[in-house]
């Protein structure tokens, strides 16, 4: 039998690594599905059901809210279906290598989800599948929350490439992902970060060269003077070692997200936070409960804005 030439699965694993054409097209696509089912009961499958068929596995090595339950709730409004595996009921646990995992999970569903501590992980699943795969959070980045976020900043604020964006904190995974997207969306960046805690230089430099407006500091006033969004995450990720939590608790404390600070910012400037929280640590109760938080709203995006990326991976 002839064969036609092998075609190459559509990943997502990070933000710097596709288009960004791609990447708007996404977050338009995924406004207007969103649009499309307001006012709808939630359970409702979207009239096309593009994905019918397709089944998607989420392999977690790390524990999950948001992601675990928008993805497969996505999945099911596309028409498709999930397979929730983790770590402890794979053989993953007792030794099986994950370029195993990936070869053999790819002769059984049509995408892969993972989340992971080690992004090598991620590459090595990368390297043996052959279906897309999704980066659901490394200790590296968090690009399917990166693309949730501008999808909430555009909602609350309008485009996206005039906005002074704040980081406060911890240089995290999720702090490279909002570096990737400097340059991708064209926002204004500054991150405000303790020294011993200052963010990923080889993103910063990949940033810099493809013209994103970033500026590392280690005065989180400075950073936050003026700015449309302040964002901050928590001071301990799960990839920690929770021995050197105390030093970092120490360490983050004048990074902490206050009335005081926000005042700093715009008059009208939003408060952003991947969740989970930790109240009285990163940010004060008072800012994330209230009416500049758009935290929920995040959470609530990251549905519409991974339903998109299920398309582009797979339709
Ligand atoms: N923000 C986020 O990724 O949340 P989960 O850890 O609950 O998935
Ligand atoms: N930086 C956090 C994000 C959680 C969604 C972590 O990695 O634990």
């Amino acid at each position: 039998m002839k064969q036609g030439p092998v075609s190459q699965p559509r990943h997502f694993l990070d933000i710097n690594l596709i288009d960004s054409a791609d990447l708007r097209a996404m977050l338009d696509r995924a406004k207007a599905r969103k649009m499309a089912r307001s006012g709808q009961p939630k359970g409702v499958l979207d009239e096309d059901l593009p994905l019918a068929g397709k089944v998607l596995a989420m392999v977690f090595i790390q524990p999950s809210t948001r992601t675990r339950v928008s993805f497969d709730i996505g999945m099911r409004q596309l028409g498709g279906q999930t397979i929730v595996l983790n770590s402890d009921d794979l053989q993953l646990d007792r030794g099986e290598t994950m370029a195993d995992t990936a070869r053999v999970l790819s002769r059984y569903v049509d995408a892969i989800m993972l989340r992971t501590k080690g992004h090598e992980m991620l590459e090595e699943l990368v390297a043996h599948a052959s279906v897309p795969v999704i980066n659901g959070l490394t200790d590296a980045s968090h690009p399917c929350q990166l693309m949730a976020d501008i999808m909430t900043l555009e909602e609350h604020r309008g485009e996206i490439h005039k906005q002074v964006i704040a980081w406060s904190g911890d240089g995290n995974n999720v702090a490279t992902s909002w570096i990737h997207g400097a340059a991708q969306f064209g926002y204004e960046l500054r991150l405000g970060c303790p020294p011993q805690l200052s963010p990923s230089a080889s993103a910063v430099q990949w940033a810099r060269d493809n013209g994103a407006d970033i500026t590392v500091t280690q005065s989180v006033e400075e950073a936050v003077a003026g700015a449309d969004c302040v964002v901050s995450d928590a001071w301990v990720s799960m990839h920690d070692d929770d021995e050197a939590a105390g030093n970092r608790h120490n360490m983050l404390a004048p990074f902490q997200v206050n009335e005081k600070l926000m005042a700093r910012a715009k008059d009208d400037a939003v408060f952003m936070h991947c969740l989970p929280v930790h109240r009285g640590e990163e940010v004060t109760a008072e800012v994330i409960d209230g009416p500049r938080s758009l935290a929920w709203d995040e959470a609530e995006n990251r549905l519409h804005a991974q339903k998109s990326i299920l398309t582009w991976c797979l339709e």
